[in-house]
């Protein structure tokens, strides 16, 4: 049995996902064709070729624009089932999938609009495809405050969808800090939190992520190694880490994977998951990720099977559901 075969072969929980992040050039041309959007770009070709990133805020200036040709309900859900059809290829069981609303409601486009095409695909999923999921709906951190108060008081009619609450986009110059009081809220009425911390930013925003906004897991989280303290208190109290091997290698966080700290936090024991980020802009799916992680960091089988494992104990599943997969 093969490296990849094995991979394929274990039951994953994916943990950390963008939705829009999914859109994969082709479909991106389908929609645009569909809604009657002139796109910049001649071809499918041409648009890969700018998928060459330098920093995160490369990759979100063309993300954001990408966004633009999602406008109806059913550009939600084709999106959104094309994920999860990736998925069950992939063996990916669960899957805990962000959004980013003011992305879409910033053009015109219905919370309503955005939140039920997901879902729709999302239960349909469950349905057809045996895939469990939770939904996390994420703040742009870029945008202000005020911005993503207006965001959470929206989610609060959609209560029974959105299980979590998280924080996303252009990490620099905007800290945890910034998100202090809209993150008690969405405490307050019951949402679990996570944040994006530590991708580009210091170890002292993962700090600040658990401390100031509580959160229960950490978004990439690996600026955590030059802080050895973190690291043991990460350790310590189990804190997952969603780390995006190929996302930290094509936004350049790392110059190669065999740098990355994955193997790092892991030994030292730190519940570290992989996971895929945005997959359509980043050249690989949970396998892919999976794969290029144990061929730069040498994982042996027993490793890419523990890492499985602290995808589902990770996860927001109930205890007994996790037993069932692990
Ligand atoms: N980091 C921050 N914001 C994002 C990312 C990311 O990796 N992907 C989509 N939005
Ligand atoms: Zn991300």
């Amino acid at each position: 049995i093969t490296p990849s075969e094995f991979i394929k072969g274990l039951p994953k929980a994916e943990l950390h996902l963008h939705i829009e992040g999914t859109l994969e050039p082709e479909l991106l041309f389908e929609l645009a064709e569909r809604n009657k959007i002139q796109l910049k770009y001649e071809s499918v070709e041409a648009l890969k070729e700018v998928y060459n990133f330098s920093n995160l805020q490369e990759f979100l200036d063309l993300y954001y624009e990408g966004a633009n040709v999602l406008l109806t309900e059913a550009d939600f859900y084709d999106l959104t089932w094309a994920y999860l059809l990736k998925c069950k290829e992939q063996h990916v069981d669960h899957t805990e999938i962000f959004f980013d609303p003011q992305t879409h409601t910033d053009r015109g486009v219905l919370f309503a609009t955005v939140i039920n095409g997901i879902n729709r695909a999302l239960q349909d999923g469950q349905e057809q495809l045996g895939i469990s999921y939770r939904l996390i709906m994420c703040f742009l951190r870029h945008l202000s405050e005020a911005s993503a108060f207006e965001s959470l008081k929206e989610a609060l009619d959609y209560k029974d969808l959105i299980s979590g609450i998280g924080l996303d986009s252009s990490e620099k110059g905007n800290p945890p800090a910034k998100f202090e009081r809209v993150f008690a809220q969405a405490r307050a009425e019951g949402f679990d939190l996570v944040a994006h911390a530590g991708e580009e930013g210091p170890a002292a925003y993962v700090s600040d992520a658990l401390n100031l906004l509580q959160v229960k897991r950490v978004d990439h989280g690996i600026a955590s190694i030059n802080d050895p303290a973190l690291v043991a208190e990460l350790a310590k109290t189990k804190v997952p880490l969603t780390v995006c091997p190929l996302s930290n290698l094509a936004l350049k966080a790392v110059d190669r994977l065999e740098d990355h700290p994955l193997k790092k936090l892991m030994d030292q024991g730190v519940l570290v998951t992989i996971n895929s980020d945005d997959p359509a802009y980043f050249g690989g799916y949970m396998n892919e990720n999976y794969q290029a992680s144990a061929e730069a960091l040498g994982l042996n089988n027993m490793e890419l099977c523990q890492l499985a494992r602290n995808s589902f104990e990770a996860s927001w599943l109930p205890e007994e559901e996790k037993s069932k997969h692990i």
